[in-house]
């Protein structure tokens, strides 16, 4: 077996955490994503040519110039978070990349720290990311649509969106489901570019307004809305799921 599918293999295993009743398909799913990843990677230019939809999504961080105020802000981003979710463990990362936000957590916390994604060569980044850095056992990544989770419901004590939020298709669904996810009680943390900013010239995208955000997580059930800006257009919100009687 050629030594890069041993280790997507290895990872893949490595990455799934279900429920067991959901185990079977989310491993299933995860190995076809691996398989389909190693198909390209024998094609001519894999990393130019991924066709899953997903992995056109943009990661970087852009160009230098006046997006590396953006990634400036990341250890600050990062520690905010980390504060905001220190007394709700578990935690866990939707849409987490390359885990980089994971990995803080988990390493300032020292408590098992979840992270889902929908590209497994984002997840591969992040497991060789915290190999490297020696924090693997404290991390469990998941393969995985934040619109359907293999998470037993209320398995979490908070739950972070970073930068995901304007990713995810058909978002009410995921919102909903990460309601299902979080303990009553647990808090939510969306962290996220607005509409109408420098952010989204710069890359291009459309965002959602503060009022958008707020009303999305309103309707999914979330209270107790708190929102700030960490920078000119990127905003901090954290919201709480209040049991239903
Ligand atoms: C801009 S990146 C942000 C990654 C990470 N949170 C960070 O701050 O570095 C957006 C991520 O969303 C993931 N994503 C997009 N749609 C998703 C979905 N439906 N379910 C899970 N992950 C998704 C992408 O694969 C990508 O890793």
């Amino acid at each position: 077996m050629p030594a890069k599918t041993g280790k997507h293999l290895l990872v893949t295993y490595h990455l799934v955490f279900c429920h067991k009743k959901q185990e079977n398909l989310c491993v299933f799913v995860s190995l076809c994503e691996v398989f389909w990843l190693r198909l390209c990677r024998f094609s001519n230019n894999m990393h130019q040519e991924r066709t899953d939809a997903f992995d056109e999504v943009k990661c970087n961080h852009g160009d230098m110039g006046e997006q590396s105020v953006y990634d400036d802000l990341e250890p600050k981003i990062h520690q905010r978070i980390a504060e905001a979710v220190a007394d709700a463990v578990p935690v866990l990362d939707i849409a987490c990349g390359d885990g980089r936000l994971t990995g803080f957590i988990a390493s300032g916390s020292g408590s098992k720290t979840y992270g889902v994604d929908i590209s497994v060569s984002h997840l591969a980044e992040a497991w060789e990311k915290a190999e490297a850095r020696g924090i693997s056992h404290l991390m469990r990544l998941a393969a995985g649509d934040a619109r359907n989770l293999c998470f037993l419901d209320e398995s979490f004590g908070s739950l972070i969106m970073l930068y995901s939020l304007h990713e995810i298709r058909r978002l009410p669904q995921a919102l909903d489901e990460a309601r299902r996810v979080l303990r009553p009680g647990g808090k939510i943390i969306v962290v996220d570019p607005i509409k109408g900013g420098k952010a989204e010239t710069l890359w291009n995208e459309s965002y959602y307004s503060l009022a958008e955000i707020e009303s999305m997580l309103t309707r999914a059930g979330f209270s107790d809305l708190t929102s700030d800006f960490l920078y000119d257009d990127i905003v901090f919100v954290s919201a709480k799921k209040v049991p239903i009687y």
